[in-house]
């Protein structure tokens, strides 16, 4: 189904990242809907691929997992055997890249239910299983239940940082692989710069030049476009874990600089 959909005008557009909106006109009325309210955008069939996709042009979940490949081939490992963690899921459009990839298990989590809701609804036998977590505060049997998958591959897709998956959680998931397992993520690309001193890109600066993980492959692309047109270049980076971060690290990092 086709939605109407129209972006503010220009002079209310310097809003930040996570505060972006737009209207939804269904014929009668016109509904305000941000960019970030995700449980009302999953719970409109193809919403979230026509504003996100089509109109904005996103080309992450495709550049993500070629950089997971391009990455996993320059070992002796095959992408078949991977057991994938996909954090932050959404409905679903990450997930069906590493499908086609033909990882061997697919497991989503996502915060909240509608997300879930969506890849059931819209992308159907994508993921082994889906679960409905907050990775900023998982219990026992949460982890417990992970933990039961012996995942080896972490992707996050366009959901670190801006409001959604905090570097505590990402830490976390991280953690969980099995040592020498494969992460695929991308970060806004002043991530990688020293003058943004919040607590992701420090997280991700130190990651990069660790003993904790190995880069395989680190690119910069467009994201996708601003509701200005203009284009978000962001870095999707790819590599082997090491070994998992340890306490000190995250304690020598303010990661609570938003
Ligand atoms: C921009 S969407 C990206 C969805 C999908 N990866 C894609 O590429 O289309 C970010 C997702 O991260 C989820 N998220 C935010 N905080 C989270 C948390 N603490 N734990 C798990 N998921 C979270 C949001 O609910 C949202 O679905």
């Amino acid at each position: 189904m086709r939605h109407r959909i129209q972006f503010p005008p220009a002079d209310v557009r310097e809003l930040c990242q996570d505060e972006v909106y737009f209207y939804l006109n269904d014929g009668k009325s016109k509904e305000k809907i941000r960019l970030h309210d995700y449980d009302r955008i999953y719970s409109i069939p193809g919403l979230y691929e026509q504003v996100v996709y089509e109109r904005l042009k996103c080309q992450s979940p495709k550049t993500v997992a070629d950089v997971l490949r391009y990455s996993v081939d320059q070992s002796q490992q095959r992408i078949s055997e991977l057991r994938v963690l996909d954090l932050g899921a959404g409905n679903g459009m990450a997930g069906e890249e590493l499908k086609k990839l033909g990882v061997s298990r697919l497991v989503g989590v996502d915060i909240i239910p509608e997300a879930r809701a969506a890849a059931d609804r819209d992308r159907a036998g994508t993921y082994d299983a889906y679960y409905v977590m907050d990775f900023s505060n998982l219990s026992y049997d949460e982890r417990d239940e992970l933990k039961s998958w012996s995942l080896d591959c972490l992707i996050s897709v366009a959901a670190l940082g801006f409001g959604d998956i905090p570097a505590q959680a990402f830490l976390q998931a991280f953690n969980m692989l099995s040592k020498e397992g494969w992460v695929a993520f991308n970060v806004k690309e002043t991530f990688l710069d020293r003058s943004d001193d919040s607590g992701f890109s420090q997280l991700i600066r130190e990651l990069i030049f660790s003993e904790y993980l190995d880069v395989y492959q680190l690119q910069r692309y467009r994201h996708r476009y601003s509701i200005e047109g203009e284009p978000l270049y962001y870095f999707a980076l790819g590599g082997k874990k090491l070994g998992d971060v340890p306490d000190s690290l995250v304690e020598s990092l303010d990661l609570s600089i938003e």
